[in-house]
């Protein structure tokens, strides 16, 4: 019933903490969606406002969440509750609850197919996928069976559910510190193995050779929720796990960690999947399909390809547990905090919902016509979810933490709670710059202009 620290639970120690925002923050956003959102968006050029947005936007609002959440010891609607009562503030903690299970909702699917391709690889499929269009059609038969998907999707959200009632300590922050050092390592042979690759030159100009003429405002925006999307920012994600974390943490060291490893994740996925893509002449613009067809055909190319390939796709799967563990732990500390109910009912009650919300996404691999290519829209639903929820949603509540921090707990509020115990808060004036001139404007300009593409031209 009562929600002191010890029944919320908290980190064991400061490595710890690190490594669980940072499993949280590195999952699919960083192998499966920047690789191909960057090819849907010129290379480059969308790699250059991603990395401009990590650091003008990503981090301050990181550290605004770190301290919003450790100072309220709180889910994101209680944490607004507490600090600003009686206002309309605590709308924003529910969206973020609302978007937390969205988002959920459909990265569970993708996830259940990472773990559905542990199987095709331990089979041997991988043998007979060595073109693109072969690896493209079998991802195809597979992504298009209504009860591998569904049955994959509750599969996985069953695992969440069950490390997120083991609580915070118990269960994530142990696998993460174990298995994120060894997903680096395997990227870094794969890459290795991409760039040395026949034809691998002209993936990586396409990756490293800026063209602006390439530049659009849907372009843009999907950079900027791709960086927030990444570093599990705006939905209060950040807040939930700040509420765990000790008073003589250092905030502004922690989300630098946790920003420079997610940035380096995703910048060597695209070592990974860019120059294969084009060595293999597959379509840069393959959509949310793009890594189920570089990786087999990569692999195949490749001696231990076999082994590799059951390595990656279980490393894989254990990055995005680490992130739908951090997705579930938001409604579910909600529910804790708020509800007062326990633990266990929470989870399930939360799950249930975001099963039946994920249903639809994982329908739309080909299972059902409708949902695979939305009327009007001509998209997907699970694509179309994560415009809604990705990039709108959490720009919105990135830019209202940012306006929350700097005018309404107030700087000196934010940074008192940072410097607590006599931290010593190195970036003081410039994040007290960005955070109340930068970050909140520059996310409201890139939305001005995508409105005013979208209606005026
Ligand atoms: N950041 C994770 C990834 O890149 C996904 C994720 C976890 C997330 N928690 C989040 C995204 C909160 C947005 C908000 O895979």
């Amino acid at each position: 019933m009562t929600t002191n620290l010890q029944d919320r639970g908290a980190w064991g120690s400061r490595f710890g903490f690190i490594m669980a925002a940072a499993g949280s923050a590195i999952g699919l956003g960083n192998i499966w969606r920047f690789p191909y959102v960057t090819g849907q968006n010129g290379g480059a050029i969308f790699v250059l406002f991603y990395l401009f947005f990590i650091l003008l936007i990503g981090l301050p609002v990181m550290i605004g969440e770190f301290s919003i959440g450790r100072f309220s010891r709180k889910n994101p609607v209680g944490a607004f509750k507490l600090i600003a009562p009686r206002s309309g503030w605590k709308y924003l903690g529910l969206l973020g609850i609302l978007t937390g299970i969205s988002i959920l909702s459909f990265y569970a699917v993708i996830a259940g197919y990472t773990v559905g391709y542990i199987f095709k690889a331990v089979r041997g499929d991988f043998a007979q996928l060595g073109s693109a269009e072969a690896a493209s059609s079998a991802y195809e038969a597979f992504s298009a069976s209504p009860e591998l998907s569904i049955g994959l999707l509750f599969a996985f959200l069953a695992i969440t559910g069950f490390i997120v009632i083991r609580g915070v300590r118990g269960g994530i922050e142990k696998m993460a510190k174990l298995l994120m050092p060894i997903l680096f390592l395997l990227l870094i042979i794969l890459a290795i193995r991409s760039v040395t690759l026949e034809g691998a030159g002209k993936g990586l100009e396409f990756y490293l050779k800026p063209d602006f003429s390439k530049v659009t405002s849907s372009s843009i925006l999907t950079a900027l929720g791709q960086a927030l999307f990444s570093l599990s920012l705006g939905m209060g994600t950040m807040i939930t796990y700040g509420s765990y974390l000790s008073k003589n943490e250092d905030i502004g060291k922690s989300a630098i960690i946790v920003c420079f490893f997610d940035t380096l994740v995703a910048i060597l996925a695209g070592f990974v999947i860019l120059p294969a893509l084009f060595a293999l002449g597959a379509d840069p613009e393959a959509g949310p399909r793009l890594i189920f067809v570089v990786i087999p055909s990569l692999l195949n190319n490749m001696p231990g390809g076999a082994v590799f390939g059951i390595g990656f796709f279980t490393l894989l799967s254990i990055a995005a547990l680490t992130s739908t563990v951090s997705l579930l732990e938001v409604p579910v500390a909600y529910f804790v905090d708020e509800w007062k109910w326990n633990r266990k009912k929470s989870v399930i009650i939360s799950i249930g919902i975001t099963f039946m919300l994920g249903i639809p996404s994982a329908l739309a691999g080909g299972a059902v016509g409708f949902l695979t290519s939305l009327p009007k829209l001509g998209i997907d639903f699970l694509s179309f979810m994560s415009i809604v929820f990705n990039d709108f949603s959490l720009s919105i509540g990135a830019c209202m933490v940012a306006l929350f921090a700097a005018y309404r707990w107030g700087i000196k509020n934010t940074v008192g709670e940072i410097e607590r115990e006599g931290v010593k808060f190195t970036y003081k004036a410039i994040w007290t710059f960005l955070i109340r001139f930068i970050t909140p404007i520059l996310i409201a300009a890139v939305f001005i202009q995508v409105i005013y593409q979208t209606f005026f031209s």
